[in-house]
């Protein structure tokens, strides 16, 4: 688990409560918040720098701040990464000139893409970053068939990701592939509107379906 936000926190809880032993990874091998995770949450939970992290997991999850998540990867080491899947849950919100934030990398290119680019050898999945983090981990938390979205260019990758999200308690039905990693345009530039809908419901816990 690469990143100590809520994210990172939200989705290695669920994990451990799965039965996986998770490593939370930080520029600080000591960082405070993962030491309370790790505290809170017991068996199965341990703590280190990016590297550590990296290197202890058979699956990796970028929860890392979106413009910090090239140098948080670069920390985990290309050694630790390659042939291994990465669930890339990030988004690259820029809050340099304030709220809203805006995309860092958008129309042509995507961050997902840049980090599949940068790390080739790695298996780059774009997945859960269109909801917040606690419903990420409990679909079952709203009503209604809400769907979440894959993408990336490996369909092993894909396939092991989606049998995870469905041990999140994600219906096969609900996931929907987007295609290859450029698809992580299309998600990601869905978090404008992510954000203008979560001030007009007024809450973080809301998804969209959608219908045909
Ligand atoms: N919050 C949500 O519900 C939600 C929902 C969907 C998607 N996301 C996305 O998920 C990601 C994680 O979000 P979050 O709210 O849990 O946490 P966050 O505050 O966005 O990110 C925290 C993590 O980013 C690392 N980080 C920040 N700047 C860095 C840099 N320059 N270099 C290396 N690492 C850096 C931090 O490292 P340290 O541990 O060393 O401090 C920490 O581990 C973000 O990309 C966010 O956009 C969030």
């Amino acid at each position: 688990m690469l990143g100590t936000g809520s994210v990172g926190r939200t989705i290695g809880s669920k994990l451990v409560e799965l039965g996986h032993e998770v490593r939370m990874g930080s520029r600080s091998a000591d960082n405070e918040h993962a030491a309370e995770w790790v505290a809170s949450t017991g068996e199965g939970a341990s703590q280190g720098t990016f590297a550590d992290a990296a290197a202890f997991g058979e699956l990796l999850f970028n929860c890392t701040a979106g413009t910090g998540s090239l140098e948080a990867l670069g920390a985990a080491g290309e050694e630790n990464l390659n042939g291994k899947v990465l669930v890339d849950v990030s988004n690259p919100l820029d809050f340099s000139r304030g709220r809203p934030p805006t995309l860092s990398v958008c129309n042509d290119d995507s961050l997902g893409e840049q980090i599949q680019r940068a790390f080739p050898e790695a298996k780059v999945v774009k997945a859960l970053q269109t909801v917040n983090a606690a419903v990420m981990v409990s679909p079952a938390s709203l009503p209604g068939e809400h769907n979440i979205f894959i993408c990336g260019n490996d369909e092993g990758a894909k396939a092991e990701v989606e049998r995870l999200l469905q041990s999140f308690g994600w219906p096969a039905e609900r996931i929907l592939d987007l295609g290859d990693i450029s698809s992580a345009r299309a998600t990601e530039m869905y978090l404008p509107l992510w954000l203008r809908l979560m001030g007009a419901v007024g809450s973080p816990n809301f998804n969209i379906q959608v219908v045909r």
